[in-house]
């Protein structure tokens, strides 16, 4: 049976408690104990903006910024981040995208907190132990909250020197699609320059954070390594050159290069209008795109390494997780849902696991279109894709790009307990449907 009010797919605001745990899953925080190593407080508001002339658009902002502030923090830290709601009577919350943090400070409405209503505050601590680039945004009516802004870049670099990503010069780019704009890096279109010393090390971190599309970039002028998928070093990577970078809703992806002398540039998309221009002296005119690019494909990249679970692990528990749409009436219209095992959330699976298991999940995409699978709180090992297994480095994904017709297998260690989301970050296809849970029992 089908909700009957307009379904976020965290499920408003009540906290859900579910007969099958006793657990308590406000007791999962973060240390409470001793004092921030690195405190903020993000602002949540409306603002109205222009971000192409004539056409205001009604943003929701964290610190009146669009994307909101870029966060760095260093492995290790103790981060104290304090929301506060000035005026969205929505409600907001912030969810660290990509960042395993125990359960309490995942900041899900109605799964691992209430929505913050305009007036309150709620402040969130965690250690920030993965390194990598992340993001964080809010999520409580999380599609129309990211759609208008409520979300920003967060990075943890690495404590030493040694640890990959010291000494870099490094450059989010994140791409956003805004009202009346499209398709934007930050809050802008066109091309954006930065000088860089020619003989330096280049990272550029690459998030996807537009609803509905998987975004290609093709960056020229320089051979090149996929450093990083998801906030996860690869192994090994080796050098690629023409190759495309596909990026889902939601993912990551780290380009790391010695800058050359000449110009280096990567285009969002294929128009050449849209992009990063990185050179000696910030000038100098954009490249043309290579006429013929193969797509990135991460199974058989880089060099194997030891993991906690191979394919020929035993497993605890395995799950199947059929994703398709159908055609149904919601609200009193007729349209596409989108379904796991059939059913649109609240009526999911709930995946039941307990703390330390084994856990393997198919994921299979019998639908038409792209669903960019995202798991909270844990970390899954792409074991398969469409049956050939992975061959390179270890690759973690926290969110996952399955196409039509494509069947993953997932493996991940069950040792984060809580309550977590796993959904579509096509964040419509969760608001209708297309969500469910993972449960410590
Ligand atoms: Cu980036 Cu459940 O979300
Ligand atoms: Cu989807």
């Amino acid at each position: 049976s089908m909700a009957d009010g307009p379904m976020d797919f965290g499920g408003g605001t009540e906290l859900v408690h579910d007969p099958r745990t006793d657990m308590s899953l406000a007791m999962l925080t973060g240390p409470r104990d001793r004092e921030p190593d690195r405190k903020f407080t993000l602002t949540a508001e409306k603002k109205t903006v222009e971000l192409s002339p004539g056409k205001p658009f009604e943003a929701w902002t964290f610190n009146g910024q669009l994307p909101g502030p870029e966060l760095r923090v260093k492995q290790g830290e103790l981060v104290e981040v304090t929301l506060v709601n000035r005026d969205i009577e929505e409600g907001a919350t912030v969810h660290w995208h990509g960042l395993d943090v125990p359960n309490a400070e995942d900041g899900v409405a109605g799964a691992t907190q209430e929505a913050v209503m305009p007036g309150q505050k709620h402040v969130y601590r965690f250690v920030a132990e993965q390194t990598g680039t992340f993001w964080y945004h809010s999520h409580q009516h999380s599609q129309e909250a990211v759609k208008k802004g409520l979300f920003g870049s967060l990075v943890v670099e690495p404590e030493n020197a040694e640890g990959s990503g010291a000494g870099e010069d490094d450059l989010i780019v994140m791409t956003h699609v805004w009202d009346g704009v499209g398709l934007a890096i930050g809050d802008r279109s066109g091309i954006q320059r930065k000088k860089v010393v020619p003989g330096t090390p280049v990272r550029l971190r690459l998030i996807n954070t537009q609803d509905w599309l998987r975004q290609d970039y093709t960056l020229t002028g320089t051979p090149f390594r996929v450093a990083a998928i998801d906030g996860t070093e690869l192994n090994e990577p080796r050098e690629l050159e023409d190759v495309r970078i596909e990026l889902t809703t939601g993912g990551r992806m780290d380009l790391t290069f010695l800058m050359p002398d000449a110009p280096v540039f990567l285009s969002v998309g294929r128009s050449g209008k849209l992009g990063v221009l990185l050179s000696r002296d910030g000038a100098g005119s954009v490249p043309d795109l290579p006429a013929k690019t193969t797509a990135f494909n991460p199974i058989d990249y880089g060099e194997p390494a030891d993991t906690a679970i191979t394919a020929s692990s035993d497993f605890d528990r395995e799950f199947e997780m059929v994703l398709d749409n159908k055609l149904a009436f919601y609200n009193g219209e007729f349209g596409s849902l989108y379904t796991i095992n059939g059913e649109v959330f609240p009526n999911t699976p709930m995946f039941m696991v307990q703390e330390g298991d084994l856990v393997k999940t198919t994921i299979i995409n019998r639908g038409a279109v792209d669903h960019p699978m995202h798991l909270h709180g844990h970390h899954m090992l792409v074991l398969s894709r469409n049956g050939e297994p992975s061959t390179g480095s270890p690759w973690y994904s926290d969110t996952l790009d399955v196409q039509p017709g494509e069947v993953y297998e997932v493996g991940f260690v069950a040792d984060n307990p809580g309550l977590w989301m796993d959904h579509c970050h096509n964040l419509t296809h969760a608001a209708v449907g297309m969500s469910m849970h993972l449960m410590y029992e």
